[in-house]
């Protein structure tokens, strides 16, 4: 319990805080830190803000205090966002609105100390600012954050299928102006310091070290009327535009100054969130709707608004899925992968990487920058060597130009990444990621001269991403020590690694892989040795049922068109085209050895193959490809595939069904058969490695949504025309018949 004293009219008063600390200097400026009690990171619930309606209380009636600064007393930042647990309490609409109107009026009140009683409210914001927190600070008179790359600013409350509901959607287009808001609103963009300066979101940017002491400053020369409050909003927009006539700002009055030019700004971000989401999430929808209707009809109408949206979407079945993808990773950080929670992960000090290609590259990247340990990339000659180099500075560039990081950072971290073309440096080795070409010849070639040059407890782990782990670990000494770490291209951009273990492999193994993999900054789900792991053998009945489709005359814009409808960021056939036409037809026939009928593909790729066309790499797949770029459908395609270029009008419903029961009875397989740890990793390693569409929250929450009993019903009907490919799994059968759920 913090015990905290002010002044009251000469007198002191004890206040008895749990979340915050208090303190007045001789100035009359109240600093309040946040520290939420037995949370590393600050979050917005109703018992903070019980601690903050104390301290406010103080501050209205204390006429000795003349300013606030409000910071946060943890590293690790300022405040990330409301309470997730308190989110999921809530059973109905009314409910969630009612918490909505609760986080207004305590913003409310900390507005009206600055805007009814004249005491400059400074937020001091170090670390992320984020959902609740930016709201909090919205409230404040100024914002003032360090120039750290851990700050970062925004309003992520649609990546959970909500709204911001706490003033956001109000007060943020009155500050920075309509577009900037709608554009950090609607996609939950995070901002860093030097954008939310140019934008008007933060007042100053200062090194974190001085932070407290200039936010105390600026309240105090701000509350003596020694310096102005900075402006806001129009009045900000319009002085900027005189000063430095950017077009910038000159195109953004224009819009937001007359009614005309507001009503083309919502038409067309709304033109523009429709094109992104084609109607699958209500949420950022709906934040459009209620900015709009703050702008209109004045700002209680929309505070009024923004509680009625929060709380409808809140209980929607898209926040509710995407509120469990948010609770599933958080437990998969405190999984070790093993079912034994004891397990403990052992250092990674150093890593090797076998192949300097596109994944090598990627890995290395990704080892470096974000797990930090030193990295030495194998290759067999020097220009693969140089390859694996060179990806790596590519991705370090990328990042000082996105102003992830420093310059003299990134040439810190390119230190940490050696090339060999020997077996040297193995010995210091912790895990030897392997990333050669797709050949298990090669594959034990390599294992075997690692496990020379290493120590007998230096891991082993392949990037394979169609062979078994437990046959490349046929030639190992200490299959222990071998495992599959599959990451998905391009290394850097993709979430997921999916790691497989075989029935060999250690405890210890998996724990450090998955501890090592998540240090990567990958969600990491484990999954059992089989043909094609999880991933792959989901991703594969899914592509044959379009070559089905495509077989019996569907047209490919349709495919792509109906799955992207469906919510998968691209359709069946250009990912076909992304992945490789010959590298589908690989692993389909791989697929097809181990499950038989099921996996039965209608064979149209050899033709195309024979015709030189494997996709985005050859320039020449079902799609054209002009200067590297994708232009429309190739359909001199249908010519090779000796079919007709007129083409049969296929239901969009479905083609939607077909692939996606194709791919959700396959997971259903994985998991009764035990590839799969749990439903929960089923769901992650779809929306995370395949883009599933999130609001569908994964294949096993989209059948416990839709119902086993009508999942099952679909695919027997499919099954009646099509036949066996479409059998039901088993524990399908057995959850309809149970009505049993996957998922709680
Ligand atoms: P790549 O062809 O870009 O790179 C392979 C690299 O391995 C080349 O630089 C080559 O010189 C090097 N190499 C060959 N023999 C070697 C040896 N004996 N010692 C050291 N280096 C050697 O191939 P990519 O795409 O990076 O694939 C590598 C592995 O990752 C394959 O097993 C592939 O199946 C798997 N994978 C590929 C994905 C993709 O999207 N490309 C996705 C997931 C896994």
């Amino acid at each position: 319990m913090e015990t905290a004293t002010s002044t009251n009219n000469g007198s002191k008063r004890q206040l008895d805080l749990t979340h915050f600390s208090f303190e007045v200097d001789d100035y009359g400026v109240a600093t309040i830190l946040m520290d939420v009690k037995g949370e590393k990171m600050n979050t917005l619930s109703p018992n903070i803000q019980e601690d903050l309606d104390k301290i406010l209380e103080v501050i209205e009636g204390d006429g000795t205090i003349g300013a606030v600064v409000i910071g946060s007393a943890k590293s690790s930042g300022f405040m990330a966002g409301a309470d997730i647990d308190m989110l999921e309490d809530v059973s109905s609409a009314a409910q969630g609105a009612e918490l909505s109107r609760h986080g207004q009026s305590g913003f409310a009140r900390l507005e009206a100390i600055h805007k009814s009683l004249g005491k400059p409210v400074i937020a001091a914001i170090h670390g992320p600012a984020l959902g609740g927190g930016l709201e909090m600070a919205l409230a404040c008179s100024s914002r003032i954050c360090s120039d750290s790359e851990k700050t970062v600013l925004g309003l992520p409350e649609v990546m959970l299928g909500v709204i911001p509901g706490a003033g956001g959607t109000q007060r943020l287009p009155r500050l920075v102006g309509i577009a900037p808001a709608l554009d950090m609103i609607l996609t939950g963009r995070n901002i860093r310091p030097p954008r939310a300066r140019k934008m008007g979101l933060v007042d100053e940017v200062v090194p974190e070290a001085i932070l407290l002491d200039v936010a105390r400053k600026r309240a105090r020369d701000t509350s003596s009327g020694k310096a102005k409050p900075p402006k806001r909003g129009l009045a900000r927009l319009q002085e900027l535009a005189k000063e430095i006539s950017d077009p910038q700002y000159l195109q953004q009055l224009a819009l937001e100054e007359n009614p005309v030019g507001l009503k083309i700004l919502f038409k067309k971000a709304r033109e523009q969130l429709l094109e992104k989401t084609r109607g699958n999430y209500p949420a950022p929808e709906r934040a459009l709707e209620v900015v709009r209707i703050g702008i209109k009809d004045g700002i209680e109408a929309g505070y009024a608004a923004e509680a009625d949206r929060f709380g409808h979407l809140l209980v929607s079945p898209e926040a509710q899925a995407l509120i469990s993808i948010y609770f599933a990773t958080q437990e998969l950080k405190k999984d070790n992968g093993t079912d034994n929670p004891d397990v403990e992960p052992r250092p990674v000090k150093k890593v090797a990487v076998l192949g300097g290609g596109l994944m090598g590259g990627g890995v290395a990247a990704v080892s470096a920058t974000k797990a930090g340990t030193p990295v030495r990339i194998k290759d067999i000659d020097d220009a693969g060597v140089a390859r694996g180099l060179s990806y790596v500075r590519k991705v370090l560039d990328q990042n000082v130009k996105r102003r992830r990081m420093k310059r003299a950072e990134a040439d810190r971290v390119m230190h940490l990444v050696t090339g060999t073309t020997d077996w040297t440096g193995f010995k210091s080795t912790d895990i030897v990621i392997e990333a050669v070409f797709e050949d298990l010849d090669l594959k034990h070639n390599v294992l075997k001269a690692s496990e020379k040059a290493g120590r007998p407890d230096t891991i082993f782990a392949s990037n394979t991403s169609s062979l078994p782990i437990t046959e490349i670990a046929k030639a190992s000494e200490h299959p222990e020590t071998v495992i599959g770490m599959h990451y998905f291209s391009p290394v850097e951009k993709m979430p997921l690694l999916e790691i497989i273990v075989t029935d060999k492999t250690a405890d210890w193994v998996t724990a450090t892989c998955v501890d090592y993999g998540k240090k990567q900054g990958k969600t990491v789900i484990v999954v059992q040795d089989g043909t094609g792991f999880y991933t792959s053998r989901i991703l594969a009945p899914y592509l044959n049922e379009a070559a089905w489709l495509l077989s019996e005359g569907a047209a490919i814009e349709d495919l792509d068109e109906a799955m992207m409808d469906w919510g998968f960021p691209v359709g069946p056939i250009v990912l076909l085209d992304e992945v490789g036409i010959d590298v589908g037809q690989k692993v389909g026939a791989i697929m097809q050895e181990a499950f038989g009928d099921r996996l039965q593909a209608p064979g149209l790729m050899d033709a195309l193959i024979e015709d030189g066309r494997k996709g985005r790499k050859s320039e020449k797949g079902f799609y054209r490809y002009e200067k590297g770029k994708k232009a429309g459908v190739d359909h001199s395609v249908y010519d090779i595939l000796g079919q007709n270029r007129e083409r049969v009008s296929f239901p969009k419903e479905e083609i939607q069904q077909r692939l996606g029961l194709s791919m959700i009875n396959e997971a259903a397989h994985c998991l009764e058969e035990g590839i799969l740890r749990s439903a929960r990793d089923g769901d992650i390693g779809a929306i995370f490695g395949l883009g599933f569409p999130p609001f569908r929250g994964g294949p096993f929450t989209w059948v416990d949504r839709v119902g086993a009993n009508e999942i099952v019903r679909r695919l027997e009907r499919y099954q009646d025309r099509h036949g066996k490919r479409f059998e039901p799994a088993p524990i399908l059968r057995e959850h309809a018949k149970e009505g049993k759920k996957f998922r709680q």
